[in-house]
């Protein structure tokens, strides 16, 4: 009997097993909407056989982009495209899922896979924007969002959220981690505002509050509402874990239904001690101290490993980034390591050994 392998319900969704992949730009898309590029890559990953596949960061504004090849739901274009990749999720078997963005000051930079450093008008840039004219490491100074473009943030989720419906997705994701704009508004460190949205704790986690309130009434209420927190920022002085816990806390009330738990992002100065599952406690102390569901990711590669942290109590559902972007049929592999009966496409039966 494998926990790894044991359906997880979220409102009235059903997982099949307890494997997700999380949100992972590709940096591909033409003016925010998805391509076949997209649509090959998510369909396969489905077919590999994970529970939730959690569609990349998709911006919910322009200026939200992290780099112009990034997806977004600003715009009616952008739904038709992703309603393929959401069919496709769902024909598969899984959840789909998308992660909702805003990239704050870390927009208006290179692809994944170029420069890291603020775009120029003539390469495709704009000006970001950020609770506090505060520049991340190495890129230009964003302008501060006044209180009219705050509220502009929070209806721009809130839109992006109806049109991920109408595409077809299950479940949203909240982006307020790694950094980008609503972990900047949480962090003493990138919030220096002096309004209702910055200083105290209650003023800095306001506008992720109010974006997951926002959601929430629209979003339908037999559907999950996820959110992906950096659950410290690794730097004295940051955001920690003390604060994530109470955060979490608040958004169960709020109608947060699963926790992702991540970290850093803030700064490039974090000293990060990278290991396997090193995210790992996080996830499980808001897990003990909030009862809230929590998925665990970071550095989780083998089955084994997947298995004992849900076994164990610390995780409901573990995420499989960078292994599956190697491997899509990780979790059909994990199911048979695990002696589960692995549910290969049936296309695919007569390329397996005999037994399998
Ligand atoms: C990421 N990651 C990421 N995170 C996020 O919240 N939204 C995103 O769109 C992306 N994009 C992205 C692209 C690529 C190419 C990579 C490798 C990573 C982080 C990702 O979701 C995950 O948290 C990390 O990769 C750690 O998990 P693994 O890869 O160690 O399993």
């Amino acid at each position: 009997m494998s926990a790894l392998f044991t359906p997880f319900s979220l409102r009235s969704l059903t997982l099949p097993n307890r494997i997700g992949i999380p949100p992972m730009c590709q940096y591909s898309a033409t003016d925010g909407r998805a391509g076949d590029w997209h649509l090959q890559h998510y369909a396969s990953r489905a077919v590999g056989g994970a529970g939730l596949v959690i569609v990349e960061a998709s911006a919910v504004l322009p200026e939200g982009r992290i780099s112009p090849g990034d997806l977004g739901l600003w715009d009616e274009a952008q739904v038709a495209p992703l309603a393929r990749i959401a069919a496709a999720i769902a024909d598969q078997g899984a959840v789909p899922a998308i992660q909702l963005a805003h990239a704050g000051r870390k927009a208006s930079v290179g692809r994944g896979w170029e420069a890291q450093r603020t775009l120029t008008a003539a390469e495709g840039g704009w000006t970001a924007v950020a609770p506090s004219a505060l520049a991340f490491t190495g890129y230009d100074t964003p302008q501060e969002l006044d209180a009219a473009a705050i509220a502009g943030v929070v209806a721009a989720f809130v839109a992006a959220a109806e049109r991920a419906r109408r595409a077809g997705f299950q479940a949203v994701e909240i982006h307020a981690a790694h950094g980008y704009l609503l972990h900047q508004f949480l962090s003493p460190l990138s919030n220096r505002r002096d309004d209702d949205y910055g200083g105290s704790f209650a003023n800095r986690v306001r506008l992720t509050r109010e974006v997951v309130a926002a959601v929430r009434a629209v979003w339908p209420s037999e559907l999950p509402l996820l959110i992906r927190l950096s659950a410290t920022d690794w730097l004295d002085g940051g955001w920690d874990a003390e604060q994530t816990v109470a955060l979490c806390r608040l958004l169960r009330d709020d109608g947060v239904d699963l926790v992702d738990v991540s970290t850093g992002g803030l700064d490039p100065a974090a000293k990060i001690p990278a290991a396997p599952g090193f995210q790992v406690p996080f996830a499980a102390r808001i897990r003990r101290e909030t009862g809230l569901p929590v998925a665990a990711v970071g550095l989780i590669t083998e089955a084994a490993q997947a298995e004992a942290l849900v076994a164990g109590g610390e995780a409901d559902l573990v995420l499989v980034g960078r292994e599956i972007l190697r491997n899509p049929y990780w979790p059909l592999q994990a199911a048979q390591a695990l002696g589960v009966a692995a549910a290969w496409p049936a296309q695919y039966l007569r390329a397996l050994p005999p037994g399998t």
